[in-house]
Formats: structure tokens, sequence, C-alpha cells
């Protein structure tokens, strides 16, 4: 017999090395990532499922309902730039964001990069912010739109701007950020959801405050985030 006695599985009772929390963190972040993509493509086939209402047009349909009278010129152009370009960066920007292809085909990244700049630029902001005008919210919810499609513009141009001058840090923060502006396409059909889940009593309201929210929480979430993600590691270092 020893004394002191040794404990029967040392492993549990000592506390985890900084390498295995390293582990740790990445098995948690890859499975983060992981719901989100499942989230994102759960949502656009959602999106995708309603298309057959607009090709032709149908005014019964829910988007649809009561624009007879501005479902024409630009609006109507606009509308189906929108809409095709829309899907386009959502599943562009997931493999933009794959860390594997960029390691793997750094031709891949690029060329994708420069879909994904042209699309968002020159045809997804402005038919989103044309389109922002005739928002069903009025005015409370079109100037949100606007106001996104500006600040996701500003992202994508600060992103390709630091690229073209080898800054990558910067790049794929800047990147990260028009991604998740993007993204509130996603929030806001999942918080109009829930609100029409729970019965609101006035949707147009809630579609204003559901507008905001979409993309101003995501941003808030991911600043605090990568805020506290560059502390921690300035901390190891
Ligand atoms: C920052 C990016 C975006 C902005 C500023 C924007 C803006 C808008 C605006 C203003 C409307 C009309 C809303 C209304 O009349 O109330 C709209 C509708 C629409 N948007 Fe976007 N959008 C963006 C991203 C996306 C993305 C990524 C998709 C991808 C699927 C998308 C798909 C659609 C669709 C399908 C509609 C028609 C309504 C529906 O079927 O739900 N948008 N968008």
């Amino acid at each position: 017999m020893c004394w002191p006695p040794r404990s029967r599985s040392p492993a549990v009772s000592r506390l985890p090395t900084s390498n295995e929390r390293a582990v740790r963190k990445r098995i948690l972040s890859t499975v983060l990532c992981w719901l989100a993509v499942v989230l994102i493509l759960r949502v656009l086939g959602t999106i995708l499922s309603s298309y057959p209402d607009y090709f032709p047009p149908d005014f019964d349909s829910l988007f649809l309902q009561g624009r007879e009278a501005t479902f024409t010129g630009v609006y109507r152009v606009a509308f189906y730039l929108h809409i095709v370009s829309g899907p386009v960066v959502l599943l562009n920007g997931l493999v933009l964001l794959s860390e594997h292809v960029r390691r793997t085909c750094r031709g891949v990244h690029r060329w994708l990069g420069r879909v994904q700049a042209t699309a968002v630029l020159v045809v997804l902001l402005p038919s989103g912010a044309m389109m922002a005008k005739h928002s069903f919210g009025g005015w409370g919810g079109g100037f949100s739109f606007l106001l996104l499609s500006v600040a996701t513009a500003g992202c994508t141009v600060l992103g390709i701007a630091n690229a073209v001058r080898g800054r990558y840090a910067s790049h794929r923060r800047w990147m990260l950020r028009s991604y998740v502006l993007i993204c509130s396409a996603v929030a806001l059909r999942l918080i109009s959801g829930a609100a029409s889940a729970v019965g609101v009593e006035d949707p147009e309201t809630a579609y204003i405050v559901a507008a905001w929210v979409s993309w101003l929480v995501p941003l808030s979430i991911f600043e605090i985030l990568s805020s506290l993600t560059r502390r921690a590691s300035e901390e190891t270092t």
C-alpha cells in the first residue's frame, strides 16, 4: 500500500492545460460554425420555396400582395436582380469564408471573391436600396434597408481595399462584417417567422423592428465576440 493514496484518475482532477483549452475552443467554434451554416441553408431553402410566386408575379402571394401599382418599371427590374443575386451571394459567401478552400485553392478564393464583390456592390445592394423605398414597413423599414445597404457596401469596399494592400487579417475582418450584414436576410426571416408564430397584433410595426434588429444585433454580437477573442489572444501571447 502506498501513502499518500494516489487519486484513481488523476486526469479528472487536474485543470486542463492551455493546449487542451485551445482544442476545446476550436471544437466548440467548429460546431457553432456548422450550426450557422445549416441554419443559413435551411432559411435559404424557405426563401427559395416562395420563388414560384414571383415567376410570373402572383399578387395574392405574401410579398407581392397589394404591390400591383409599384411592381413596375425600375422596381420590377431591381426586384428580379435582387432575388437572383441574393442566394448567389449568400452561398458564395459561405465558400469564401471556408478556411479549407482558402488554404488549398487560393485561386478559387480569389475568383469567387471577385464574383462576390461584383454581385454585392453592383447588383444586390443597389437593387436592395432601390426596393427600400417601397418597403412593407414604409419609411421606418425602408430607412433601415437603405442604411444596411450603405453599411454593407462600406464593409465590402474596405475588405477589398485591405486585400489589395495585402493586409489579410483586416481583409478577413471586414469581409466577415460584410457577410454578417448580408445574413440579415436570414435573420429577418427568422424574426418575422417568430413574430407571426407568436401572433403579433401589428405586423407592420413588427416588420420595422425586425428590419432594424436583423442587422444591428448580429453586427453588435460580432463586434463584441471579436473584441473578446482579440483580447484573449493578446493575453496568451
Ligand atoms: C445587405 C443586403 C440586403 C439588402 C439591403 C436587402 C434589401 C431588401 C429589400 C429592401 C427588400 C424589400 C423589402 C420590402 O419591400 O419590405 C428585399 C426583399 C428581398 N430580399 Fe433582400 N436584401 C439584402 C440581402 C438579401 C439576400 C442575401 C437575399 C438572399 C436570399 C435576399 C433576398 C430577398 C428576397 C427573396 C426578397 C423578396 C421578398 C421575399 O421573398 O422575402 N436579400 N431585400
